[in-house]
């Protein structure tokens, strides 16, 4: 199936904490044909003039219907999704993007803020498989990791917190810095541009393999408005990140 175009009806969307929150769409042709690290675009330009430009978002999960985002509020965009109801309709288009490649490496997901979302969606996933896996979560405090507790059902995760207030006190490449991986491992990553530098470096120290999903801003999600450039590391030029990516080896990119 390509990708699909489409007004789904929202299901569910709540506030869990500090800005957080939870979003359900009805879409069930995407949730069948999509695979972790892929992501779809959410548009309210029906309902809105501004933002006229639509919104990327990582699936945290995927039911035979419907698809699970986790958000958080930072602008206009994610500010007007948040006051929909169930039973509103969003414009979404998907499933976009490459995903993560699964390896047989052992496998260590590492995931600052909503950034954890694909790597939720990946850990379901590789526990389907039946693959012994590492999922790490960092945030600034508790309450930015409390949207965890909806998915505590599928997964298992170890905390890193930069107040100390849930789980290790530190930045969430603390695991990777404090001996836990080694060249064995694959690490898949995706949060704040600083934070996967941080990742990429550590890989490349220990030798490790990784892939890194790269939230740059987005306007089509289909490869036109070539609006998501990202630089090559070894070649000149550029990549798209919304059809080259999201999901990089760490050492082919520049960010
Ligand atoms: C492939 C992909 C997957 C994504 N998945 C998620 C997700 O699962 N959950 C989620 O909350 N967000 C996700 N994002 C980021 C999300 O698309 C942006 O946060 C959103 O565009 C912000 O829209 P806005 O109108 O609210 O903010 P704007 O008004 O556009 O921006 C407000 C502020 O946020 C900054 N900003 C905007 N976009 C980004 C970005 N991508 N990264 C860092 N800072 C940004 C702007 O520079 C500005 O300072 C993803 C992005 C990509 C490309
Ligand atoms: S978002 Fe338009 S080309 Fe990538």
């Amino acid at each position: 199936m390509g990708v699909v175009l489409e007004a789904s009806e929202i299901v569910k969307n709540y506030e869990i904490s500090n800005g957080f929150y939870i979003l359900e769409v009805f879409s069930p042709d995407i949730a069948r044909s999509s695979a972790p690290g892929q992501f779809i675009m959410i548009n309210l330009s029906h309902l809105h003039n501004d933002p006229l430009l639509p919104r990327a978002y990582s699936m945290a999960r995927r039911t035979t219907e419907t698809l699970v985002f986790i958000y958080r509020v930072v602008g206009r965009g994610t500010g007007l999704l948040s006051e929909k109801r169930p039973g509103d309709r969003v414009h979404v288009w998907g499933p976009l993007g490459n995903g993560f490649t699964i390896t047989d490496r052992k496998a260590v997901l590492i995931g600052g803020g909503t950034g954890a979302a694909p790597l939720i969606d990946l850990s379901e996933e590789m526990s389907r498989r039946g693959m012994d896996h590492t999922l790490v979560c960092g945030g600034r405090t508790a309450g930015d990791l409390k949207f965890m507790d909806e998915f505590s059902d599928v997964v298992k995760y170890s905390a890193y917190t930069e107040d100390g207030s849930l789980g290790e006190k530190g930045f969430v490449t603390d695991y990777i810095s404090n001996g836990n991986v080694g060249a064995e491992a694959a690490i898949y990553s995706c949060g704040p541009m600083g934070m996967l530098r941080r990742v990429s470096e550590l890989a490349a120290e220990k030798g490790a393999e990784c892939q890194i999903s790269i939230e740059t801003p987005m306007a089509c999600g289909l490869g036109t408005c070539l609006g998501c450039a990202v630089p090559k590391r070894n070649s000149k030029g550029y990549y798209k990140a919304c059809t080259d990516g999201p999901v990089f080896d760490s050492k082919e990119v520049v960010i």
